[in-house]
C-alpha cells in the first residue's frame, strides 16, 4: 500500500553536493518525491519540528545546526515508505550505519547525519504537514 514518509537532506549533504545522489537513492529504491523543497529553516522552525527532542541534552546544537544552511524537505511517496527510508538511512551515527546506506556513505557525525527520516507512519504524517500545506501535495 502507497504511504509517505517525510526525508530532509541535511545541511552536511547539501554543503557536499549529495542532493543529486541522495535523491537518486529514494527513486531507485521505490520511493519518488511529491513534494521537494529547498530551503534555510530559521531556528525557531527547527526547534518546532524536533520538538520531541527538546528535553535532550542535544537539542539545541541539534538545531543550530539544522538551521546553519540550506536543507531540502521531501515528501517521498511508495510501498512502505517509512520503514524504506529507514532501510535506506542507515542508523543515526553514521558509523554505526550499514554500509552502502545513506548515512554511512554521507554522515561525518551523529549530528551531521546527511538524512532525518520520519520513524513512524504517524510521526511522518505530522513532519509532513509542518513542512507542506494540504493544498501543496497531490
Ligand atoms: P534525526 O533523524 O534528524 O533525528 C534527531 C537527530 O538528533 C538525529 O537525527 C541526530 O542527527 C541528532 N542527534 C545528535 N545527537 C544525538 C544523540 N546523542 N542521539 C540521537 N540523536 C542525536
Amino acid at each position: 500500500m502507497a504511504e509517505r514518509t517525510l526525508a530532509i537532506i541535511k545541511p552536511d549533504a547539501v554543503a557536499k553536493h549529495a542532493i543529486g545522489d541522495i535523491t537518486r537513492r529514494y527513486e531507485a529504491a521505490g520511493l519518488y518525491p511529491v513534494g521537494m523543497r529547498m530551503m534555510q529553516l530559521s531556528k525557531a522552525c527547527a526547534e518546532g519540528f524536533y520538538a520531541v527532542h527538546r528535553e535532550r541534552p542535544f537539542f539545541n546544537d541539534l538545531t543550530t545546526y539544522m538551521s546553519s544552511g540550506p536543507v531540502v524537505v521531501l515528501t517521498l511517496e511508495g510501498s512502505d515508505a517509512v520503514k524504506k527510508n529507514r532501510d535506506l538511512m542507515g542508523a543515526t551515527d553514521p558509523k554505526k550505519a550499514d554500509a552502502g546506506t545513506i548515512r554511512a556513505d554521507h554522515g561525518a557525525s551523529i549530528e551531521a547525519n546527511a538524512v532525518h527520516g520520519s520513524d513512524s507512519v504517524e510521526n511522518a504524517q505530522i513532519e509532513i504537514r509542518y513542512f507542506f500545506a494540504e493544498s501543496e501535495l497531490p
